[in-house]
This record gives C-alpha cells, structure tokens and sequence, in this order.
C-alpha cells in the first residue's frame, strides 16, 4: 500500500485519531509518511501543530498539482510529513465539479508524492460525496473505523452501495472497531456478527480509551507521550494486522 484513506461517511468514529496514531506507528517503523489533512475542520493538522492553512487554497492546490511539494510541512517527528488542512475544503466538491477529471483530482496529487515516501495517510472528512469518490480513486486501501454499534453497521452497507454505484468496489476494504467498550453487551455483540459475516474486518479494535480523548491536550500521538497504554499499544497492533493483511512489509 502507498495511499490508505482513513475514511467514514459517519462522523466522529475515529478516523483522525487514527491517521495520527498509525501515521506515527508508521514513521517510527522507518516508513516516509505522509499525512494529508482533506478535512475543512483542520484536526489531524492542529494534532501535528501545523497551521492549517494552503496558499491559494483547496482550489489552487487542484489547479496547480504541480506545486504540491511546497505546501507540505514537516512535524516534530523524523519521516513524517503533513499536507495541512484549508478552510476552504468546505467547498472541495465545488472546486472539484468545475475541474476536468473531477473524480480524479486528489489521485492525481498523490501520484506525484508516491515516489517521496513510502506511505501517503489521507484523513477524510465524515461525508458521501464527489470529494470520497475522490478519495476512493486515489486510495490503494480504505481503513474503516466503526464503533460497534447497529447505525454503524448500516454506515458500512451504504459504503458498499456507493462503491458498488461508482464501479469501485476493487479497491480493499479494511474495517476495524473503535471506541470499543469492553462492558457494552451491545458492542461485544455486533463485533461477532461482523466479524462472521464479513472478512474484512480486521481483529485489531481500538478500545474507548481516555488517553486518545488527551490527545487534543497534549497535541501528539499516543504513543509519544504514554507509550505503554493500552490505546498506544492498540495502534502498533492495528498497524501491524493492517499491513499484514495487505501483505506489505514496512
Ligand atoms: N478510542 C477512543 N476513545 C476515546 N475517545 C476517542 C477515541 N477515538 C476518538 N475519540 C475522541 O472522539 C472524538 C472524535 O474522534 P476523531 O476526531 O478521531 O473522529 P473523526 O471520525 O475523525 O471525526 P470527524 O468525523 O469529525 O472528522 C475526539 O474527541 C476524540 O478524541
Ligand atoms: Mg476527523
């Protein structure tokens, strides 16, 4: 895998968490990563301490592809790169309608960053839209956060619905439980049924944990500032089950 989108149509699942925490078991694993920030809303920037801010905006980085390399920034860690957020990717859809290629645009950007490193993290907003289609096509795998509950599993059958319509259902499929509570029966419950019914559900769960919630205090990933918690350690395991089961060393 080159490019993983992190992504659900549903909000506040995980995904940026996520994208911050494996970005992190990634690039301290000696992979050249990227985390490119789709998100009007700026979290994965503002957990990186990058300002989330491109010069002449959503629209001038689809305009003009070619400049990509000097919007990115570093961040406090060696092999890790954030291509930050902007205000303006509230209007993406609209930006991305006028364009030629317009299902395309992001891949086209992540084409000219595959051969600078050697895993490009894409942090989606909640939304179904031009924009995921987007994502969809520039993604060699789609990691799916969901917290086990009923509404959730839905969630998941609209996403195949809406790849099924839009003739990209071959890109894989990763789907793994968040926020989960060991005390919930409910949750305990849906975790079984997905994992009989569908393959693609990774065994790694990401536990509902006060540590991610401590995240937004201290500005970095978990495993920076409390290495040995249960939620630092979930993120190495999900990295390691998720790049095992794409069968792509690190
Ligand atoms: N495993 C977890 N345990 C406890 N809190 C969590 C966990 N994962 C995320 N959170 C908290 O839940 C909120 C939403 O998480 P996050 O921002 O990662 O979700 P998201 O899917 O990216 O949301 P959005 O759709 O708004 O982009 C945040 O306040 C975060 O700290
Ligand atoms: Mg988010």
């Amino acid at each position: 895998v080159k490019v993983l989108a992190v992504y659900n149509a549903k909000g506040g699942v995980g995904k940026t968490s996520t994208v911050v925490n494996l970005a992190f078991e990634a690039a301290r694993r000696h992979c050249r990563t990227l985390v490119w920030d789709l998100d009007p809303q700026g979290a994965a920037s503002y957990y990186f301490r990058v300002a989330p801010r491109l010069e002449g905006g959503a629209k001038g980085l689809i305009r003009r592809r070619d400049r990509v390399s000097g919007h990115i920034k570093g961040t406090d860690f060696e092999n890790l790169d954030l291509l930050p957020a902007d205000f303006s990717l509230r209007n993406f859809d609209l930006h991305l309608d006028r364009v030629k290629g317009r299902r395309t645009r992001v891949a086209k950007v992540t084409k000219l960053l595959v051969d600078h490193y050697d895993l490009i993290l894409l942090d989606c907003p909640p939304q179904i839209s031009l924009a995921s289609e987007n994502v969809f096509a520039a993604a060699d795998c789609l990691a799916v956060p969901l917290i086990p509950t009923t509404l959730s599993v839905r969630t998941l059958d609209q996403l195949d619905d809406f790849r099924t319509r839009t003739n990209q259902s071959e890109v894989p499929l990763r789907c793994f439980f968040s926020m989960v509570d060991g005390r919930k029966r409910l949750h305990a419950e849906v975790m079984e049924q997905l994992w009989a019914e569908r393959s693609d559900v990774l065994r790694s769960a990401i536990p509902a944990a006060t540590e991610i919630e401590q995240m937004g205090v201290h500005r970095a990933p978990v495993g920076v500032w409390a290495p040995g918690s249960i939620a630092a350690r979930a993120y190495g395991d999900l990295w390691e089950e998720l790049m095992g089961s794409l069968r792509v060393s690190a």
